[in-house]
């Protein structure tokens, strides 16, 4: 059985009060952190890279009894030339974008010589079936469940059979949905098989975020 693993996107938080909010939402059971990176090209929006993983590193230190996981979702066109930066910042897991390179299996083995995890990300219009040829070199799928690019969307449902073909044929694999996932939409992405919640808006601009992430755990280990 998959471990339910809630990873909250802190693009939805207050970067004023990022290493704050953040160390909130680990107390509340968050294991993960995704830590959204785009770079005005893949997707139409900026956000953050390397520096801000470097100082949020300092407020969760690799040799903390229970480290917290930083999941780093790279929305960027060109995926190899961030692995280093990213690893020495602090990131654990590298996910890069299906669509964004012409040699996945090149990168990947980068990405495992710095010692990060390996995801791999499909946005909406990208087959799941894509990841099939690469599985057994990656740790986790990323099956979008919005156009990427920016924090608070709509859930799209049919994404959802994507994500049940997948853990049909892959019961261990980590897989991860992103994208307009709260209390409204768990069900659906728990029931098709996803493990790995992303959630922003829903816990970062909850009045008790605790109180959604539990539900997010609970509905993923029913
Ligand atoms: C979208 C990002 C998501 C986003 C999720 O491009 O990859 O991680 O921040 O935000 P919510 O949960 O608000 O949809
Ligand atoms: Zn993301």
């Amino acid at each position: 059985m998959v471990q339910p693993i809630i990873s909250p996107s802190i693009l939805a938080s207050d970067f004023a009060n990022l290493g704050c909010q953040c160390k909130k939402v680990v107390d509340d059971g968050a294991q993960w952190l995704h830590i959204d990176v785009m770079d005005g090209h893949f997707v139409p929006n900026i956000s953050f890279g390397a520096p801000i993983i470097t100082s949020l590193r300092k407020v969760f230190p690799k040799d903390a009894p229970n480290p917290v996981f930083f999941d780093c979702h790279m929305m960027v066109a060109d995926p190899e030339r961030w692995v280093e930066d990213i690893a020495k910042a602090g990131g654990d897991g590298y996910t890069f974008h299906f669509e964004a390179t012409d040699d996945p299996l090149k990168l990947i083995k980068t990405i495992k010589k710095f010692g990060l995890k390996v995801g791999v990300a499909v946005k909406p219009a990208t087959p799941v079936e894509s990841l099939f040829p690469i599985i057994d070199e990656i740790d986790l799928g990323l099956v979008m469940t919005v156009e990427p690019g920016f924090g608070g969307q709509k859930f799209m449902p049919e994404m959802m059979p994507k994500v049940k073909l997948l853990r049909e044929k892959y019961p261990k694999l980590n897989i991860q949905v992103d994208g307009g996932l709260g209390k409204e939409t768990i069900d659906a992405a728990a029931t098709a098989g996803a493990n790995v919640i992303v959630a922003g808006t829903s816990v970062f601009k909850a009045e008790v975020p605790k109180e959604v992430i539990d539900h997010l755990k609970t509905t993923v280990n029913s």
